[in-house]
């Protein structure tokens, strides 16, 4: 009887690690189809492309040898490699995204509501569980949704005068996600 619970206990621990991540696919690949006319059927947010139209060119992407532009607000930018990029690893479940930084440059604290992320600082790569991450930016989120927060619930929020709630969400009207 122990043993069963502790097997029951096990599953369960188990079973949360594959949260924050893709379905398992329902067959061997499914090149996504880059088509939003067609509606009615979704695999993992993608329509298949016919398998026997699928091409090596499907499962090819250049150019995270590139840096990116950080010419920006930020001093960073983020090049993707993702379903909507390179159309063949739809729903394998991964991504990768190269990360270039200006000096002083960042990234702002983020979730990825579909993915864990491994990053490999050295190089700037990281590989994510999802072929669609998503990214949540917490500060945009925060102060800069549409339509706004309430600056009082803010102020509170943020143990901050609503003056200075106000301040920034002014800064964040600005999409700069
Ligand atoms: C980088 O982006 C800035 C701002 O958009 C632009 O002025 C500059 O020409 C770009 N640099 C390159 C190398 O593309
Ligand atoms: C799919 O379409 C979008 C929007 O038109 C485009 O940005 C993207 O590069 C396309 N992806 C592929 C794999 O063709």
């Amino acid at each position: 009887m122990t043993s069963h619970i502790l097997v029951a206990l096990a599953l369960l621990a188990f079973a949360s690690f594959a949260l924050a991540s893709d379905p398992n696919p329902l067959q061997d690949f499914c090149v996504a189809l880059n088509d939003t006319k067609l509606d009615g059927v979704f695999v993992n947010g993608k329509f298949c492309k016919d398998p026997k139209l699928a091409t090596a060119e499907d499962f090819f992407f250049s150019g995270l040898n590139i840096p990116g532009n950080t010419s920006n607000q930020l001093g960073s930018v983020v090049t993707f490699a993702n379903v909507a990029q390179i159309p063949g690893p739809n729903t394998f479940g991964v991504s990768l995204v190269r990360l270039d930084y200006a000096p002083n440059g960042l990234i702002p604290p983020h979730t990825h509501p579909r993915a864990s992320e491994i990053l490999t600082k050295a190089v700037a790569f990281a590989g994510l569980s999802s072929q669609n991450p998503g990214v949540i930016t917490i500060a945009n989120s925060v102060l800069g949704s549409n339509p706004p927060i309430s600056d009082y619930v803010l102020a509170i929020a943020l143990q901050v005068d609503k003056k200075v709630v106000d301040y920034l969400q002014a800064e964040f009207k600005m999409d700069i996600n």
